[in-house]
């Protein structure tokens, strides 16, 4: 099989890789030619774990190949797929289309044989059957189906996402395209990988409605969270008790700072947006946005309680940036509202990430990067934990407490418990627990 992934993001570059992994022979086209020169290198843009091992073994064995343009390889293709981005349109929720809607065009002038068109960029309701319209007025002679195919993966589990998934979604309407579509996911048929196939409308707002419904989760832990700490509870044993239930289950339900990432925060903003369209507005997912953002800027007032009511003049470490580990994606992350709050509040801050201060040195200003995370705490009259790094998960305490000037931890992921860091001598605070 052949096909063309078009978009070098997050999407594009992991899914051409697994499919390519696959045994499909995979084009992954980029129109930054930047981009395709450093990917021609070797060079990944983007930290995921396996994903440059993935892309030099499948470029070796030639199931993988990257182009600035979708011409050459479009005649032989048996399917395209648009994982081009949608950044949320200025001034609302909406999702930008005009990738996406140029990449379809792009594709109808060039198609020679019959093509399934699949789009893996998460895109609105409704969008896959404007995509056959513009394809039908662009060439009026071409054969295609479009299709919508989500993608469920998560960042820093990305490659396990896609080759074990919990179930492909698959909105297909003519047997043609959807034995395209078998035959590309057939390895994980072999699995017995659950597929779920609908209309067009149908699996676009499943993706929609998965997302929304994961976000609203996480944010219904946090508020729980917020009343443990009014009556003196603990979240993580009440989200164990609830999670057992087998109905509710136990993941996402780890109370923190907020939501962040390039899915949640933009995709039930998009959500939200659709649904004020169409007359049926979502006043839940109103609220979880609403919630979320709220919550993201009030985190800073709880690292300045925990200094005694004031950071001015004094110098916070700040352990992780990035919007969760194993990556580098900055995207929306809560360091973003926290750290500029912090010094306008008088802070200096001294921060360190595995992987997200180059990306996070772009967006975040007069920030020390330590070298590591105990060269970050040198001398800091506070730590902050905001992403849970695994190596931020077994500290010396001793020696954070010797480096520290005072020993304040905020501890905004959970990762320690707080009567251990009190035997250990610590002020420490964290969240929905005391
Ligand atoms: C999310 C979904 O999990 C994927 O299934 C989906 O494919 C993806 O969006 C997408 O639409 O492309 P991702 O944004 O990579 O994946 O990250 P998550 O692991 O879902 O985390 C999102 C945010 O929620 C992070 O800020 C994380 O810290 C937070 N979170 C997650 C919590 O605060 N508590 C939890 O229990 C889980």
């Amino acid at each position: 099989m052949k096909i063309i992934v078009l978009g070098a993001g997050y999407v594009g570059l992991v899914s051409a890789a697994c499919f390519a992994e696959f045994g499909v022979h995979v084009v992954c086209v980029d129109q930054s030619e930047e981009k395709i020169a450093a990917l021609l290198r070797g060079e990944i843009p983007i930290f995921e774990p396996g994903l440059d091992d993935l892309v030099k073994r499948n470029v070796q064995n030639g199931n993988l190949s990257f182009s600035t343009s979708m011409v050459p390889a479009i005649k032989e293709a048996d399917a395209v797929f648009i994982a081009v981005g949608t950044p949320t349109r200025r001034g609302g929720g909406h999702a930008d289309l005009s990738y996406v809607y140029a990449a379809a065009k792009e594709i109808a002038q060039n198609l020679s044989r019959y093509t399934v068109v699949v789009t893996k960029s998460t895109v609105p309701v409704g969008t896959g059957r404007e995509i056959m319209r513009l394809m039908r007025e662009a060439n009026p002679k071409a054969e295609f189906d479009v299709c919508s195919n989500p993608e469920f993966l998560r960042e820093g589990s990305a490659i396990g996402d896609f080759m074990r998934p919990d179930r492909v979604v698959i909105g297909c309407e003519s047997e043609r395209a959807a034995a395209v579509m078998r035959a590309l996911y057939r390895p994980l048929y072999l699995i017995e990988t659950p597929m779920v196939v609908a209309n067009l409308e149908t699996a676009e707002l499943t993706k929609y409605a998965a997302n929304a419904f994961l976000a609203t989760k996480i944010t219904f832990i946090n508020e729980i969270a917020d009343l443990c700490e009014k009556v003196g509870a603990d979240v993580q044993t009440v989200s164990k008790g609830m999670g057992l239930d087998g109905r509710i289950g136990r993941k996402f339900l780890h109370a923190g700072p907020g939501y962040g990432g390039s899915c949640f925060p933009k995709d039930t903003l998009a959500l939200a947006s659709t649904a004020q369209d169409k007359g049926a507005p979502m006043r839940l997912v109103e609220t979880v946005i609403d919630v979320n953002d709220r919550r993201k800027k009030s985190m800073a007032a709880r690292v300045i309680e925990a200094c005694g009511g004031s950071v001015a003049g004094k110098t916070i470490a700040v352990l992780g940036v990035t919007f969760k580990p194993n990556t580098d994606d900055m995207r929306d992350s809560v360091s973003l509202d926290v750290i500029p709050a912090l010094q306008k509040a008088g802070a200096t801050i001294r921060a360190y990430d595995p992987e997200g201060a180059k990306e996070a040195a772009k967006l975040l200003n007069d920030v020390v990067w330590g070298k590591g995370a105990y060269d970050a705490m040198r001398g800091a009259d506070a730590a902050v934990i905001l992403t849970e790094w695994n190596e931020f998960r077994a500290l010396d305490l001793e020696e954070v407490k010797a480096l520290l000037k005072t020993p304040v931890l905020v501890d905004l992921r959970n990762i320690y418990k707080p009567e251990e860091m009190r035997a250990a001598g610590f002020t420490y605070s964290s969240i929905g627990r005391r």
